[in-house]
């Protein structure tokens, strides 16, 4: 009998069981998914942006499916810090799940804050920035749109100040929507970041030929799904070959064998986004399909796997 392999990983002081996580803004705080499958099995749940107080989102429409993609503008709508801390941590917790809570804030005041309250409450296991959420600007009045992610400047400026005021594991999560992610990556690790996560959704949009219209009421959104693979995939391995701190594969892993792919080019733990909307057991899956994978291929461990693409 071929002894299993060892599916732990390390990001920074958190050690996990394995690599598969499931995307912020994918799975609530959880509590809907626990009835297809044990999320504790998870190598941990990334919990939907938290902001200090709760936000209703933007008006609808906020998703529109297009070709092998999902393009969404749902504004960072959720319950805010302290319904979460009161009503969503207890069955996280009594679920025995392994908890990263993603936080957002419009100034380094606010992120800094929200680590604080979370980090004294107990509410996580490590903290997820999301520096680059598309979805928060009047796409009429910005005419564009800009994320603390899109200037390296400003990732260390915030990385720093959140790293200052929490011992949790920090992982910082960037946008694809830059010409080289080496630097805003390189800034993230320089502000003190345990791991950078890579990478939050595309910008696109979609427009509706009959009415004449945007698809979406902020007619800006975010994409997402195997559309954005190859690009999520190409930026992990370009950060990959930088980077000291590991990497946090995410976008439009469907598979294990996507999930491998996000490994062999560098990434130390891979998330299951969009596809959990299809499938609601994807992660499961993912997590199944790996430790055959790896069964297979006689690793013993994911070290033999992380960057080990032949080139
Ligand atoms: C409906 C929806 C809501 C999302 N909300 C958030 C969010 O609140 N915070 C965040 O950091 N990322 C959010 N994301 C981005 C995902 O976490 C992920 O980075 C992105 O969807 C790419 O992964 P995927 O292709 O597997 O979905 C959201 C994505 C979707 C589709």
């Amino acid at each position: 009998m071929p002894t299993r392999p060892d599916l732990g990983i390390q990001l920074g002081d958190l050690k996990l069981k394995n690599p598969v996580l499931v995307a912020s803004g994918t799975f609530g705080y959880g509590q809907e998914y626990a009835q297809y499958f044990d999320i504790s099995r998870l190598g941990a749940v990334v919990t939907k942006s938290l902001s200090r107080e709760p936000r209703a989102g933007n008006k609808p429409p906020r998703l529109v499916e297009t070709p092998a993609g999902l393009l969404n503008a749902i504004g960072l709508q959720n319950v805010g810090v302290e319904a979460y801390i009161a009503e969503k941590l207890p069955f996280l917790r009594e679920r025995k799940a392994t908890v990263i809570a993603n936080i957002y804030g419009k100034t380094v005041d606010d992120y800094t804050a929200l680590a604080e309250r979370i980090e004294a409450a107990n509410a996580a296991d490590a903290i997820e920035a999301n520096l680059s959420c598309p979805n928060v600007h009047d796409a009429r009045q910005a005419r564009g749109v800009t994320m603390v992610s899109q200037s390296p400047e400003a990732i260390l400026e915030y990385t720093r100040a959140i790293r200052q005021a929490t011992r949790l594991p920090l992982y910082a999560k960037l946008t694809p929507n830059v010409l080289d992610i080496r630097e805003p990556a390189l800034a993230a690790e320089e502000g003190g970041a345990d791991a950078v996560s890579l990478i939050n959704t595309l910008l696109g949009m979609a427009v509706d030929a009959e009415k004449r219209r945007p698809r979406l009421a902020n007619i800006v959104g975010g994409l997402s799904g195997p559309a954005i693979r190859p690009v999520a995939v190409k930026l992990v391995w370009d950060a990959s070959q930088v980077l000291r701190i590991p990497i946090i594969g995410i976008g439009g892993i469907c598979n294990a064998e996507d999930a491998v792919e996000f490994l062999l080019a560098g990434a130390t733990a891979v998330t299951v986004g969009s596809m959990t909307f299809r499938q609601p057991d994807a992660a499961m899956r993912v997590l199944d399909g790996l430790e055959d994978y790896m069964t297979r291929h006689q690793f013993q461990s994911l070290d033999q796997l992380i960057g080990a693409m032949k080139v």
